[in-house]
């Protein structure tokens, strides 16, 4: 199967010159950290907490990815976005520089969701093994040499939240974290609604902490990627809702891989005021 780098490397230029409106909602990610979490919170907030529109169709049906063709849609996802009726919410992982200019143009909000780089590493990992279009990880100790090394697709994490972490500066971009969002949801989910200009009542709000909760979303066909075919994403390998836990590198890094990645994070983030938990 041809490699999901290879086609989009291709159609390259369409992606860049992709034209967006001034009321798409972006929400941009480095792979792993929690996109289909904060799309289904979104799509739960664009429809006032209606937990049956938002069974409408399986997530990656749902809203497009921008820059990605999957194997199994007829169609490249940005020609599907093109097609698609306004107010659309498109899911990115392209680092900050690669935003297709109109985007920025058009002044569009952008939600990220940065995530702990160990653990991302881990589900990246175990992502690797499921899904069909990404090349074979071979093992943990040979993923995290590419991991850290940044040769990965979408590249670093170090660059890709730095980079997004820059742009907030001069964007109207929300920047929120993949452990605030499981530590306290609903906190985290009022600040989405602010950003949005947009009140919902208490109770729609426990409403969508509930649904988006990781035990519903994993049971919900519709958000737990079981509805896409099996020679895509393989989840007798690996489910996509695998553990949805900080912390989870814990049982994979070894105290050498650990003190290794602490040093390496030290370096690559000197100077830089971001700062994760990677635990709860
Ligand atoms: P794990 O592999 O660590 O379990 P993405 O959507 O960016 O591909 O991220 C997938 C990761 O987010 C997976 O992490 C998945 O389990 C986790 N995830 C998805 N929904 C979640 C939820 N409701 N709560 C917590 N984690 C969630």
């Amino acid at each position: 199967m041809k490699s999901l780098a290879g086609l989009t490397k291709e159609l390259w230029d369409q992606i860049y010159n992709f034209q967006a409106k001034p009321d798409d909602l972006i929400l941009a990610t480095y792979p792993k950290s929690g996109t289909h979490w904060m799309q289904e919170i979104l799509d739960m907030i664009q429809n006032d907490g209606d937990v049956e529109k938002c069974k409408r169709d399986h997530s990656l049906h749902r809203h497009p990815f921008l820059e990605l063709k999957f194997p199994h849609k007829e169609k490249p996802d940005w020609v599907i976005a093109l097609e698609m009726s306004s107010p659309r919410l498109i899911k990115t992982h392209l680092p900050s520089q690669m935003i297709p200019p109109s985007i920025w143009k058009e002044n569009c909000k952008i939600v990220y969701v940065a995530r702990n780089p160990k653990d991302c590493l881990v589900s990246y990992y175990h992502f690797h093994r499921m899904a069909s279009y990404l090349p074979d990880p071979q093992n943990l100790e040979e993923f995290y040499e590419k991991f850290v090394l940044g040769k990965v697709f979408y590249g670093s994490w170090f660059d890709h939240v730095k980079g997004w972490w820059a742009a907030k500066d001069t964007h109207r971009i929300l920047y929120l974290f993949y452990e605030d969002i499981k530590k306290n949801p609903k906190h985290e989910i009022h600040k989405v609604l602010k950003f949005l200009e947009k009140t919902l009542s208490e109770d729609l709000i426990n409403k969508i902490v509930h649904h988006t909760s990781f035990d519903v979303m994993k049971d919900n066909p519709m958000a737990n990627q079981t509805g896409i075919p099996s020679h895509i994403f393989n989840h007798s390998i690996s489910n996509f809702m695998r553990k949805g836990m900080p912390g989870d590198w814990k049982n994979y890094f070894t105290v050498a891989q650990n003190e290794e990645f602490d040093k390496d994070y030290q370096n690559k983030m000197a100077g830089s005021t971001l700062t994760f938990r990677t635990e709860i």
